[in-house]
């Protein structure tokens, strides 16, 4: 729950002094501060316990019980409550309390007397309690400041700095880094911020780092995996369909959308000939929107026992929600969520039933980029309207992008530029070619120049680097025909041109010796 939930559940526990409060929360000194506050307000006396302090009044700090010990601490409460009534205790290290244990046993004792002297134990803790002392209280859980309030501390933060420091962050700013912190504790948002601060300045060009930061406060999400990236080796050419469509949904992922109600984009699905970008494309995304790359791998999230698939889902898609905004890349979809598999004990079904409402409800600013290459085996539910934002057709690419291609990797291979003419023999050489077989063939040039140098590229050595791919579309022109009837059916061309056909014409190209 948030913070005015939780408040209101507490409050309202409070007064009819419900004898065990569980508070579960791993912001211990943010729900010590909220309990404090309702204390105050109902002029209530309540001591809370630390190891570090002892037992201290909450409202004055003053310390009233020395000994810093929990056992220390429950003895002391247990004391006072005989002596009067309607006190309330509040411990925060409460550990190895989730069985039955003498200790476990000693806290329900204490717990029944605050019963009989309309007294309360309040513990804040990350873990579960024995569930005879469960039993007698309720439990509330408190989590991270959600985007309004994060807004509220960064501005009551960043306003302590006016005037100490150059700051460059509007309204607009605080909001933006306020949707990005969403998730975080408020002690970890405060703590990237003052980090920020500590340079002298706040800029608008810290939002990489402000990312970056809240990406390593979750380093340690379960079920997904981080994908590092190096923006300098990844350069996408053509689909500028794609692109297009991207740019427009960039500024939808982060910006405050309530007020128009209208939800945050949910993704795309990229469906096409194999090697022409897709899997590039969904780390290119990330890029472009400066968010963090996650990858959910579905093939390993499968168990062996029954529910643990589902469990394991289910735990992989609330950390995405708890990271975002972030991608949320899910490779070869078809593979985990196969229709019509083999599976007799429906946990595909299951799964893609659980993916598909997840899609649908999750309101975290999740970015799916999910690819497919056997369109054969996608589940229909996945291609219905408003589950994807748009499903894209990646083809082989057309002359325009192979020229595109082809001078980027000539550029990131630091070859001399190619001539108009020369440029323009190498698009007609490989038409048919994925994205993937225009690299190789300007790698092997690459590799030349990087063993003989620059010297030796003649037009001839790219002449035959180009004539010795074999792509797909020539070993398999069935398939890629297969792949494309399909697409050109339902899905949008991420090339922004229509989906051709006719590479099954192409020349024969390779120079072969017969003998
Ligand atoms: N449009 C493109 N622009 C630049 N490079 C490309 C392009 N398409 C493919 N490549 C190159 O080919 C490699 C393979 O592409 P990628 O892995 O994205 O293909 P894919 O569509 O995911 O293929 P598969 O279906 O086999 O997984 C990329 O890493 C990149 O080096
Ligand atoms: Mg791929």
């Amino acid at each position: 729950m948030n913070t005015s939930e939780f408040l209101d559940a507490f409050e309202r526990t409070f007064k009819a002094r419900v004898p065990f409060i569980l508070i579960q929360t791993t912001e211990r000194s943010r729900a010590v501060e909220l309990i404090r506050d309702v204390c105050a307000r109902q002029s209530v006396t309540a001591y809370v316990h630390t190891l570090s302090k002892g037992t201290m009044d909450i409202t004055t700090n003053r310390v009233t019980n020395e000994d810093r010990s929990v056992i220390g601490a429950v003895d002391f409460a247990a004391q006072q409550m005989m002596q009067r009534q309607n006190l309330t205790f509040v411990l925060t290290e409460l550990d190895d309390v989730d069985t039955d244990n003498a200790f476990a046993r000693q806290l329900l004792d204490t717990v029944i007397l605050a019963s009989e002297k309309g007294g309360a134990i309040v513990a804040v803790t990350t873990k579960t309690v024995w569930s005879q002392v469960q039993r007698l209280g309720v439990s509330l859980m408190l989590s991270p400041p959600d985007q309004d309030e994060t807004y509220i501390n960064i501005s009551r933060q960043i306003d302590d700095y006016r005037g100490l420091m150059p700051i460059e962050w509007d309204e607009s700013d605080m909001r933006r880094a306020a949707t990005i912190l969403g998730g975080v504790t408020k002690i970890e948002a405060e703590n990237i911020i003052a980090m920020m601060a500590a340079r002298g300045s706040i800029r608008k060009s810290d939002f990489p780092e402000l990312m970056r930061a809240k990406d390593s406060v979750f380093s340690d999400v379960s079920g997904i995996e981080r994908v590092a990236l190096r923006p300098e080796t990844l350069n996408l050419g053509g689909l500028s369909g794609l692109q297009k469509w991207l740019q427009r949904k960039r500024s939808l992922l982060t910006a405050d959308l309530r007020e128009r109600v209208i939800r945050p984009p949910r993704g795309v699905l990229l469906v096409g000939v194999p090697g022409c970008g897709k899997s590039l494309s969904a780390k290119t995304i990330a890029v472009q929107f400066e968010i963090p790359l996650y990858r959910l791998d579905l093939a390993n999230l499968m168990g062996m026992y029954v529910g643990q698939s589902e469990g394991r889902l289910k735990e992989a898609l609330e950390a995405a929600d708890r990271v975002a905004p972030c991608v949320l890349w899910i490779d070869e979809i078809e593979k985990g969520l196969a229709a019509g598999g083999s599976d007799s004990s429906g946990v595909t079904t299951r799964m893609i039933g659980q993916f598909l409402f997840w899609l649908q409800e999750s309101q975290a600013r999740v970015f799916v980029v999910a690819t497919a290459n056997d369109v054969s085996k996608l589940p229909p539910e996945l291609l219905r309207r408003g589950r994807f934002d748009e499903l894209f057709f990646v083809d082989l690419p057309g002359s325009d992008e192979r020229r595109e291609i082809i001078s980027l990797y000539v550029e990131r291979g630091k070859l001399q530029p190619l001539d108009a003419g020369l440029l323009e023999e190498l698009v007609e050489l490989s038409e048919g070619f994925a994205g993937a077989d225009l690299e190789a063939a300007v790698r092997e040039v690459v590799e030349e120049a990087f063993l003989n140098g620059d010297a030796g590229i003649t037009p001839n050595l790219y002449r035959s680097s180009f004539q010795n791919i074999v792509p797909l579309s020539r070993t398999s022109p069935e398939q890629i025909e297969a792949i494309r009837a399909w697409g050109r059916e339902r899905a949008v061309p991420a090339s922004g041109q229509p989906i051709g056909n006719s590479t099954t014409t192409a020349p024969m190209r390779r120079a072969v010796l017969l003998g």
